[in-house]
């Protein structure tokens, strides 16, 4: 299952992405906002987070205006890496080498067809391990500090 949630700022292409992964076949839980009434992005962030940590979902999808605030807030999170991706080449970096178990967007900053685009990018990646996994437990380390 694909966690996923947004601000009031995020709302709309939260909306369109939910409806394009539903016609790709994949399970979506929405997390909200549900509507474009203003609320605040840490509190849009925390579901998701939440649902990806306990392994309710398999990974998650967070939007507000800029993708900033959202993505900030989801790193707060122990063992949330949350990548704000605008471009395709970002997006499968973000899964083959940082593993990112959170996808951030820009409601303000990406259009939906090259939204559509990065969100496919890092869901048909994979982590390529490695090296790669030497950093993330690089990661790990400076959480427990
Ligand atoms: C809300 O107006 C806006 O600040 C928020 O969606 C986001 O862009 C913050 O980083």
């Amino acid at each position: 299952m694909i966690a996923i949630g947004s601000d009031h700022g995020g709302f709309e292409l939260k909306e369109h992405i939910k409806r394009h992964l539903a016609e790709r076949g994949l399970e979506v839980k929405d997390y909200g906002t549900h509507s474009e009434e203003s609320v605040d992005y840490p509190d849009c962030a925390a579901p998701v987070c939440k649902a990806v940590l306990s392994g309710e979902a398999e990974r998650g999808i967070l939007i507000c205006g800029t993708g900033i605030g959202i993505s900030i807030a989801a790193n707060k999170f122990d063992g949330i890496r949350a990548a704000l991706c605008s471009d395709v080449y970002s997006a499968l970096m973000a899964k083959q080498h940082n593993d990112a178990n959170i996808l951030c967007l820009g409601g303000r900053v990406t259009g939906r067809e090259l939204a559509f685009m990065i969100a496919d990018t890092w869901l048909d990646a994979e982590f390529l391990g490695g090296r790669h996994a030497a950093r993330i437990e690089k990661i790990h380390d400076i959480e427990k500090q």
